[in-house]
C-alpha cells in the first residue's frame, strides 16, 4: 500500500517498505509501508496495535526486523541504534524517560553538542520558556507537560533531521495537550522532519495533515487529517472512537498545572 503523496518527486526523508518485526517468533508489524518527507505524518491506532514496536524498529532499538527501511536513501534494517542516531534520527519514547534526580539543564548539558548546530540549549530554551524558568528542577519536580517538554529539546539538542514522538500527549491535561501541539507546530517550522506517533486523533489531525492508521501492524489506511475527522464510521471502526469500550480520543489526564 502507498501513501497518495509518495507520487510527490521530493526525496523522502524516511522510506518504510515491507517491514515485518518481531520478538522472538511473536510477528508484531506485517509490511508496513511508510513514507515520510518534509511535511509530518502521524501514525494513529489503539493499544497495543504496534506503533511503539514501528519507533523501535526504525531505531534499531530490538525487534528483528525484515524488509527495508531506508533513511536519505541509507539502508537502516541491521545497523545497531547508536549509528542510527548517529545519522540524524532521534525518538522522544513514550513515557519520556526523564531522570528523577538530574535537572532540566543537566538533561540538556548530557546530549548538548558543543559545534556550530541549528539546536542549541539557548534556542531549547527560547522555544520552550517554561523549561528555562524550571532550569534548576529536577525531573521529579516536573509536571508531565514539562517533562514531555524537556523529552522534546534533549531530542532537539541531537540536531536530527528526522524526529520521532511516540505518544506525546499521552497522560496530558487538554491544556498541556493544546501547549504541546503550538511547540510542535513551532519546532516543525525549524524544518525538522516529524513523525508523530499519537493515540490521540485531535491531536495527530492538528500537527498532521497526513494520517496512516494502524491496526494490528499494519496500516490499515492512509487518508488525510481532514477525511478522517469527517467520517465518524471509520473512526469507530479502526480506531474504536465513539464505541463504548471509549477510545482515548483525549487521553487519560493528570492533575497539572498548564505551562
Ligand atoms: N519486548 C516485547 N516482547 C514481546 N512482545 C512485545 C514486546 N513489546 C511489545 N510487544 C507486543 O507487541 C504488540 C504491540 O506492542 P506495542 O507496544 O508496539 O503497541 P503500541 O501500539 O505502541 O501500544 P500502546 O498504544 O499501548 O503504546 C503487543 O501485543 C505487545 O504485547
Ligand atoms: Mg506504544
Amino acid at each position: 500500500m502507498h501513501f497518495i503523496w509518495e507520487t510527490m518527486t521530493e526525496t523522502p526523508v524516511l522510506q518504510i517498505r515491507g517491514l515485518d518485526a518481531r520478538y522472538g517468533t511473536s510477528r508484531i508489524l506485517q509490511g508496513i509501508d511508510l513514507t515520510v518527507r518534509s511535511e509530518p505524518v502521524a501514525v494513529i491506532g489503539r493499544n497495543g496495535m504496534g506503533k511503539t514496536t514501528l519507533c523501535h524498529a526504525i531505531m534499531g532499538m530490538g525487534p528483528i526486523c525484515d524488509g527495508s527501511i531506508r533513511f536519505d536513501g541509507v539502508e537502516l534494517v541491521g545497523r545497531p541504534s547508536h549509528q542510527i542516531a548517529k545519522r540524524g534520527i532521534s525518538l522522544v519514547p513514550q513515557g519520556r524517560h526523564i531522570f528523577r534526580s538530574l535537572t532540566v539543564e543537566e538533561h540538556l548539558q548530557l546530549v548538548d553538542q558543543r559545534r556550530p548546530r541549528r539546536w542549541t540549549r539557548d534556542r531549547v530554551y527560547q522555544v520552550f520558556p517554561r523549561l528555562a524558568e524550571r532550569r534548576q528542577s529536577t525531573g521529579s519536580a516536573l509536571s508531565g507537560g514539562e517533562q514531555q517538554m524537556l523529552a522534546v529539546g534533549r531530542a532537539l539538542l541531537t540536531n536530527p533531521r528526522l524526529l520521532i514522538m511516540d505518544e506525546p500527549s499521552e497522560g496530558l491535561a487538554p491544556i498541556v495537550v493544546d501547549k504541546l501541539v503550538a511547540t510542535l507546530q513551532a519546532v516543525l517550522a525549524e524544518g525538522t522532519a516529524l513523525l508523530l506517533i499519537e493515540q490521540n486523533l485531535s491531536v495527530a489531525a492538528a500537527v498532521s495533515e497526513r494520517l496512516a492508521v494502524m491496526v494490528v501492524g499494519r496500516i490499515a489506511l492512509e487518508t488525510s487529517a481532514r477525511e478522517l475527522l469527517a467520517d465518524t464510521d471509520t473512526q469507530q471502526r479502526l480506531l474504536g472512537i465513539g464505541a463504548a469500550a471509549g477510545f482515548a480520543a483525549a487521553g487519560p489526564t493528570d492533575v497539572e498545572r498548564p505551562m
